[in-house]
């Protein structure tokens, strides 16, 4: 078979013929295309542009979205409709439901570009518009600020791995939750030479105000001794970095974070570059001391701690033996060594209380059963390191990388060719690295390098080198452990799956051990920083996070015990003994392993085209390496030859039998064999209780599935035109049978009329006979008849045209519709605030009102006077504010209190129709218009803005406040105390409820009180002169019943007796009442 022209094929699994040299020169030629992605089977190569080139609008969106992989060129956007479809579907035959896409790569191969692509999609195709979801979008900006930072390899590398769940309910997002993985903490005191701190660190000096800098003491970037490389970029890229820093805040307030512990966040930053400041000196007795104390009085007086107590921390350990308490100094290095630890452990708490709020604010609400629900992961984990000094975290990282090609080669290779050999296939054996064994030179018990290294970090004599000496007693035959050539030498290399890396073990003890200087627990947790307090008291979970859903409730603890799966890892006895940072490692490496081994894989292969982060440049060698490490050619290998999709004989029939056309299809061999003939597929195997395809098969299966999808559609509409038509013929005959007896009967009717007609016109003759005075005796009036009486009216029967009921079908479409879907979808479906109890049920008029008369009040406000502003509306209805714009001008805007949430609308013209968006509160009270990104700290503040920037993504600035129509303000019951409303709600509800309306209360969806509240005001005569108070109160007491006038409400004279009485004696309440809500009202204004 000769080979197609080079960079044509998308997926070169399907060349006749590949090797390493095929692969690079197909992946070359395309990326010289910019067609950065390829497929190998079912893996996706993305091959790093280092430029936009425009492949990730809405249009290239909604070209991946539910569609077959093959009708399409490969794109990371396949890759999450993929995932998102075989979630929906159960991966098509019986397959797991949670999804998992493992992105791997080296540093800078582009991971994190991958990962945050791949999530706008999936929340793309699930039509995500909510709130829940923009905050989900923000989480990968915020997590980098504080996880981020420049290396040799990338300006934006990621210095902590994450897998990122997104949990779906019935395929809409209903929360997400992050894993972090092992933080380079040692980034935060030192950085390597061109490198950087984290960048929360620049964006801070860059956008923090001058009265900030005051309030944290800080002081010009390059004052800071953590900061060795990079102040530069406070300076050169300042602008740069200031909207980095204001995008930071507003993604933070978008998430839900609250101000003040925003601002113990910061001063948390500020004391970690002061504790950087803090310098040491030794006295004669070479006991340290500090040499700058008013160093040490500043992070005191950020953290407010107690100044004698930190120095003593600083400077010596104290330890107590048979009731005496001794001293031991510390040496300069050691209070260095001291100073540090407690700055990373600082910083690494935080960073962890983050990574831990972000989860507690994006859980799926409580309410929803997770149990119910599916996933899909994302891992971005850092790549494989090789870095001029391997350190313990280089260690880390490639046991994690190890961790990971074992997954794959489990999923590709291994779990492959043992069921072939327990299902009786044939089946060639294909070689492949297994690297079981280099898993097992780290994590095996009692000895492998992590045992080890434990077993000597708890050994209070041990050194680097003692660990050193014991790994090569005990890794001698092992052909993977290679023994430094000269023997004091602290190195070691290893030969790992993706080739030698030799390893520095200076520091690994220190490392492994993380231990904090005596006594800095107790400093910490009484300090008068609060989050400091917080970070302190927490425990560390054995995966080595922060552990404070201690936070949560018993009750809601069980309960969510019960729902949600937890892994077996987790449910191992709890242990008081800190763990080591490799223990903690270990076991958070398993917990992750177990969920994706729950889950269905996808991999996405990065690759990094050279060492110079720039675009146009492919360096063959380099990508060579890095496609030889990640066992690409394998993959194809066994992706060609071997079977990737085995299911379940009955699985198999069940899912595609209609294929067979044959309902009653049996469920074993013999039924799929006869599904595999019909549609002529060839290369399938049958095993013992499974039917071995090819990945491609399932791809052919499932298209004719669409196609038969589309035939039955087909079919249906047919039968069901025919079935209407059948019916319609009925109908119309029986209507035209029913207009033929109406017109007989008219004619019958009509020649009665006449004959009567005549017959009264002979006796009239006849009468003329009669003499005059025949009448007068009888003494009757005479009958004038002037003229011949018309014929009676035809009875009352409109003919309509015929209708057909494909017409009512019609009408019915055009009553609901009138709005498109999307505008019913911004409006009222994707409302995901959680009830707040103290206001009532979420959905109520009543609980609006509360929530807006104790929470809202001074939003909508002027600062200037103290009124409400003119764009304020109370609770009414879309329609309602419709009207009020109809006629106004471009850009005239209201905003108005939702009564399904606690919310609002902004309602406003455009050149096209009335818009309407949802405003939603945050948690932290701030507000956002639903889908954009940002946040306001009043809705004064958000009107301004949209004056000037458009409310996207339609391109429209507000204008002008549509205002009050009349006097009567439709927000007058908002006004009203809450106890006087409850009062009042009841009266209404029990009015109500006799004249058999619903109380305002109960009302839902449009038609609501304000809606006829406002109906009755506009049809109700014009009113003569009614002072302010009046118009309110009437309004409000108006809305809070109905549409009843006080008139309506007195007694009826038809009502029984006692009834009467208890109305009448309501009647005369209600106006009491009445008058004390104007006397509420009035003095409201007064007071304002
Ligand atoms: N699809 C893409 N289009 C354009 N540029 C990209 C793309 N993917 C990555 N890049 C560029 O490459 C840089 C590095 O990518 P990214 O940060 O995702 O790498 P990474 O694999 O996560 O690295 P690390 O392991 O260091 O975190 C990005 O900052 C961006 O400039
Ligand atoms: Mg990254």
């Amino acid at each position: 078979m000769s080979r197609p022209d080079i960079g044509k094929v998308d997926d070169l699994a399907t060349l006749p013929n590949l090797d390493e040299k095929i692969l690079l020169e197909e992946l070359k030629c395309r990326y010289d295309q910019d067609k950065i992605y390829t497929y190998v089977g079912d893996i996706l190569v993305a091959v790093n542009p280092f430029r936009d080139i425009g492949i990730y609008s809405k249009e290239f969106s909604e070209k991946y979205k539910y569609q077959k992989r093959t009708s399409n060129a490969p794109h990371i956007f396949a890759v999450s409709d993929a995932a998102y479809q075989a979630m929906q579907t159960g991966s098509s035959v019986g397959g797991k439901r949670n999804q998992c896409i493992v992105i791997s790569g080296e540093s800078g191969a582009g991971k994190t570009e991958s990962t945050k692509l791949i999530i706008k999609q999936l929340i793309d195709i699930c039509h995500g518009k909510s709130q829940l979801e923009q905050q989900i979008l923000q989480v990968n900006p915020l997590l980098e600020a504080f996880g981020n930072a420049q290396t040799v390899m990338n300006d934006n590398s990621s210095r902590f791995g994450k897998y990122i769940q997104l949990k779906f309910m019935d395929g809409a997002v209903m929360g997400a939750k992050i894993s972090e993985y092992l933080l380079e903490k040692s980034r935060v005191i030192g950085q390597n030479p061109e490198e950087e701190n984290f960048h929360i660190f620049y964006y801070m000096f860059a956008g923090l105000s001058t009265e900030d800098f005051q309030k944290y003491k800080l002081k010009s970037a390059e004052t800071y001794k953590y900061l060795t490389n990079g102040p530069g970029r406070v300076q050169s890229k300042s602008t740069e970095t200031k909207k980095l820093f204001a995008e930071l805040n507003n993604a933070m307030d978008l998430v839900g974070f609250m101000d003040d512990e925003k601002e113990d966040m910061f001063t948390i930053l500020a004391a970690v570059l002061a504790f950087g400041q803090i310098e040491f000196d030794v006295n004669d007795n070479d006991a340290a001391f500090v040499k700058n104390p008013q160093a040490v009085q500043v992070v005191c007086d950020l953290l407010g701690m107690n100044k004698d107590e930190l120095i003593g921390i600083l400077t010596y350990a104290k330890s107590s033996a048979h009731g005496e308490v001794f001293q031991r100094n510390y040496t300069a290095e050691q209070a260095r060594d001291s100073r540090d630890a407690m700055t990373k452990a600082l910083y690494g708490r935080l960073f962890s209380w983050i990574v831990n709020k972000v989860n507690q604010l994006l859980a799926p609400e409580d309410d929803l059963d997770t149990s119910k629900g599916t996933e899909i992961g994302i891992l971005d984990i850092f790549g494989f390191e090789h870095l001029h000094t391997n350190s313990f975290e280089q260690a880390c990282i490639n046991l994690a990388n190890e961790q990971l090609q074992f997954f794959f080669n489990r999923h590709i290779f291994l779990l492959e060719q043992e069921e072939y050999k327990n299902e009786g296939v044939d089946w060639k054996s294909i070689p492949f690295v297994n690297n079981q064994p280099l898993l097992d030179l780290f994590l095996a018990k009692p000895i492998g390098i992590f045992a080890l290294l434990d077993e000597e970090s708890h050994f209070p004599k041990a050194t680097d080198h003692s660990f050193v000496e014991k790994m090569g007693q005990n890794f001698a035959k092992n052909h993977h452990y290679i023994k430094a050539k000269v023997a004091s030498s602290n190195n070691f290399s290893i030969d790992h799956y993706a080739g030698r890396v030799e390893y520095d073990a200076n520091n690994f003890l220190e490392k492994n051990r993380d231990s904090l200087p005596n006594g800095t627990m107790q400093v910490f947790q009484g300090a008068e920083n609060q989050l400091l307090g917080i970070i302190f008291k927490a425990t560390i979970s054995r995966t080595g996070t922060l552990a404070l859903q201690r936070r949560s409730s018993k009750k809601s603890a069980m309960k969510s015990r019960k729902r949600r799966r937890t892994p077996k890892i987790m449910k191992a006895a709890a242990s008081k003994k800190k763990l080591t940072v490799c223990a903690q490692f270990k076991n958070s490496l398993s917990v992750l392993m177990e969920r994706l081994d729950l889950s269905n894989p996808h991999f996405i292969r990065c690759v990094k085209p050279n060492t110079a982060k720039t675009s146009r440049q492919f360096d063959g060698r380099f990508v060579t390496a890095q496609l030889r490490y990640t066992g690409m050619l394998e993959t194809t290998r066994i992706r060609k030859l071997g079977y990737a999709v085995r299911p379940l004989f009955e699985d198999f029939v069940k899912r595609y039998r209609i294929l067979a056309l044959s309902p009653k299809l049996v469920t074993d061999n013999r039924g799929v064999v006869k599904i595999l003939t019909d549609m002529k597929l060839t290369d399938w195997q049958i095993g013992k209780t499974k039917v071995f395809l090819k990945y491609y098969h399932q791809e052919k299966l499932e298209a004719k599935m669409i196609e038969m999808g589309k035939s039955a559609i087909q079919m249906q509409k047919i039968v069901r035109g025919f079935l209407v038509r059948v019916k319609f013929r009925r109908m119309l005959e029986v209507a035209r049978r029913e207009a033929r007896e109406a017109k007989e009967f008219l004619e019958k009717m009509k020649q009665m009329a006449l004959v009567n007609h005549q017959t009264q016109l002979k006796l009239v003759e006849h009468d003329k006979d009669i003499p005059a005075d025949y009448f007068d005796e009888k003494n009757e009036p005479a009958i004038q008849i002037d003229e011949a009486p018309p014929p009676p009216p035809p009875p009352a029967v409109q003919f309509a045209p015929e209708a057909t009921p494909l017409e009512d079908v019609q009408e019915e479409a055009h009553e609901s519709g009138g709005e498109t879907d999307q505008e019913d979808i911004l409006e009222d479906e994707f409302v995901r605030t959680k009830d707040i109890g103290k206001f009532g049920a979420k959905g109520s008029r009543a609980a609006s009102v509360r929530w807006f008369q104790q929470t809202q009040t001074d939003q909508v406000r002027q600062t200037s006077d103290g009124q409400f502003a003119p764009w304020f509306h109370g609770i009414i209805t879309r329609r309602e504010s419709e009207r009020l714009l109809q006629n106004r001008a471009i850009g005239c805007f209201l905003i108005r209190v939702s009564e399904s949430r606690f919310g609002y609308s902004l309602s406003m013209k455009t050149p096209s129709k009335i818009k309407h968006f949802m405003i939603d509160q945050l948690r932290n009270g701030k507000y956002v218009v639903v889908g954009e990104l940002p946040v306001f700290r009043t809705l004064n503040e958000m009107v301004i803005y949209y004056h000037k920037n458009p409310v996207s993504p339609f391109g429209d600035f507000l204008t002008e406040p549509c205002g009050q129509e009349t006097d009567d303000f439709d927000y007058a019951e908002l006004m009203i105390e809450s106890d006087e409303y409850q009062g009042i709600d009841s009266i209404a509800e029990s009015q109500s409820s006799q004249d058999g309306y619903l109380s305002p209360s109960k009302v839902s969806g449009v038609e609501s009180s304000g809606m006829r509240r406002t109906q009755n005001r506009l049809t109700s005569k014009p009113r003569t002169e009614e002072s302010r108070e009046n118009a309110v109160s009437r309004a409000s007491y108006v809305s809070l019943i109905g549409d009843q006038e006080p008139s309506s409400v007195a007694p009826s004279k038809n009502a029984p007796p006692s009834v009467a009485v208890k109305r009448e004696k309501e009647a005369v309440d209600k106006k009491d009442k009445r008058t004390s809500i104007a006397g509420s009202i009035r003095s409201f204004f007064s007071k304002k």
